[in-house]
């Protein structure tokens, strides 16, 4: 016999979409449990992105757990495109009226939602095994599963799947109703965290014929860095002389030197975009990395996460407060606009600054003179910043 337990949102996933959406519900009067297959340590030590845009960094403030983020996030108002050796700077702040970004990484907005959801008396249950979806296509879906040797059923009114895109969430949704628009790269990310001062005050993203690389930090003494590398690129040929070497070379500019240091994580990530469409069947609901995925060049996966369920808090928001499930109606299409226009952006940053194994000379050419129109014309420098910084969300 399994025991029983009750909630009106059941959220599966324990990531930025799922503690964003339970914490903002919990603020709206909404009861939420969150079920997450992994340890909350693995959770809160995974490393993944770092750039939250202004409107990632407003709404974790307005929900009360952006004191840590505002003390020691790092606030950028611009970045560098590095090509032919020589840096050009985008400037945020002059191009987006005032606006910028912030690097905190993602697994320390984590620790800082897991705190509050405790200290506000909200149930994240990690470690939960053999997590299944059923019943969504009816009035009372359950999230099933097994915890400390026990079995549990979770009876929601809906069920919000937020489990990324290895979870079991969008393939319990019967497959003839869901479109998927996928594209996969022929390259992946091999990236490094490095005890040393970023050598840069801000990003550097660098174009250059050995392959794509790209500057980033965690704070003042730690430095992100990735290159270019195959997708299935084997990390043990890639001792850490060698990887400072490509990123000696693919950063190199006049009067830039590069600060090496111990290398305290590696790993190499692939690329690729994907989208499912619709992000909802009946009572579940699919958000941020379990309905979409945007290669990580305009940094944008984590924010579109928080993007989604800004609008899911929303329409349940009305759902219970005025019994009107308008909005809930319209979840899917509203979030489908950002993500493909943020799918969009992150395929052309991609598309402009990696090296493709089946390009020809033509391609390396307009790829420059893309580099040089956006560095160079007011107009496409400001269509990049109004991306990077985070699309409004007024049209919502
Ligand atoms: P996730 O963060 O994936 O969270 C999903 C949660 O669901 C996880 O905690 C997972 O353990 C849990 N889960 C999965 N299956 C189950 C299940 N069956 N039952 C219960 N729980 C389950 N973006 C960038 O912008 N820059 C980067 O450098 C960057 N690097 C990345 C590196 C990697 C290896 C990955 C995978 C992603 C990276 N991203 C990056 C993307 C960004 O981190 C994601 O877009 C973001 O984490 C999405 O948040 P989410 O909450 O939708 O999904
Ligand atoms: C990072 O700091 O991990 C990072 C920054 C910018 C990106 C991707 C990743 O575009």
């Amino acid at each position: 016999m399994s025991q029983k337990m009750r909630t009106q949102v059941g959220i599966v996933g324990a990531g930025p979409a799922g503690l964003v959406l339970s914490h903002l519900l919990y603020l709206h009067g909404i009861d939420s449990v969150v079920i997450e297959n992994r340890s909350r340590q693995y959770v809160e030590e995974r490393v993944r992105a770092g750039v939250l845009e202004q409107g990632t960094v407003d709404l974790l403030t307005e929900m009360g757990v952006g004191e840590r983020l505002k003390r020691e996030g790092l606030v950028h108002y611009g970045i560098e495109l590095r090509f032919n050796g020589r840096g050009h700077r985008i400037d945020f702040k002059d191009l987006t009226h005032g606006k910028g970004i912030t690097i905190y990484a993602q697994h320390e907005v984590l620790k800082d939602l897991n705190n509050a959801r405790i200290a506000t008396g909200g149930q994240v249950i990690f470690e939960a095994q053999n997590v299944a979806v059923c019943d969504f296509d009816g009035s009372a879906p359950k999230i099933l599963f097994r915890k400390d040797e026990k079995d549990f059923e979770l009876q929601c009114d809906f069920i919000a799947g937020c489990d990324g895109f290895h979870g079991i969430c969008r393939p319990a949704i019967p497959a003839d109703v869901l479109t998927m628009f996928d594209r996969t790269y022929p390259f992946g990310w091999l990236g490094i965290l490095a005890e040393t001062p970023p050598a840069s005050d801000e990003l550097i993203y660098a174009y250059h014929e050995r392959g794509f690389a790209l500057l980033s930090m965690r704070s003042l003494e730690i430095s992100r860095l990735y290159i270019q590398c195959t997708p299935d690129e084997d990390i043990a040929e890639w001792p850490d002389e060698k990887i400072w070497q490509e990123l000696h070379q693919r950063l190199a500019a006049e009067d830039f030197k590069l600060n090496e240091g111990a290398v305290i994580q590696k790993g190499v990530t692939g690329m690729r975009s994907f989208v499912v469409e619709p992000m909802r069947y009946k009572r579940l609901f699919l958000a941020g990395d379990s309905a979409h995925i945007v290669p990580p060049t305009g940094a944008k996966g984590l924010n579109l996460a928080v993007a989604d369920v800004r609008v899911l808090a929303r329409a349940f928001d009305r759902f219970y407060k005025h019994g009107q499930p308008d909005l809930l109606d319209r979840y899917s299409e509203i979030c489908l606009r950002r993500v493909w226009k943020v799918q969009r952006f992150s395929w052309w940053m991609t598309s402009m600054l990696h090296r493709f194994p089946d390009e020809n000379p033509f391609d390396r050419r307009r790829q420059l003179a893309e580099l040089d129109y956006v560095t160079s014309s007011r107009a496409a420098s400001q269509s990049l910043a109004e991306n990077y910084v985070g699309l409004s969300f007024d049209e919502d």
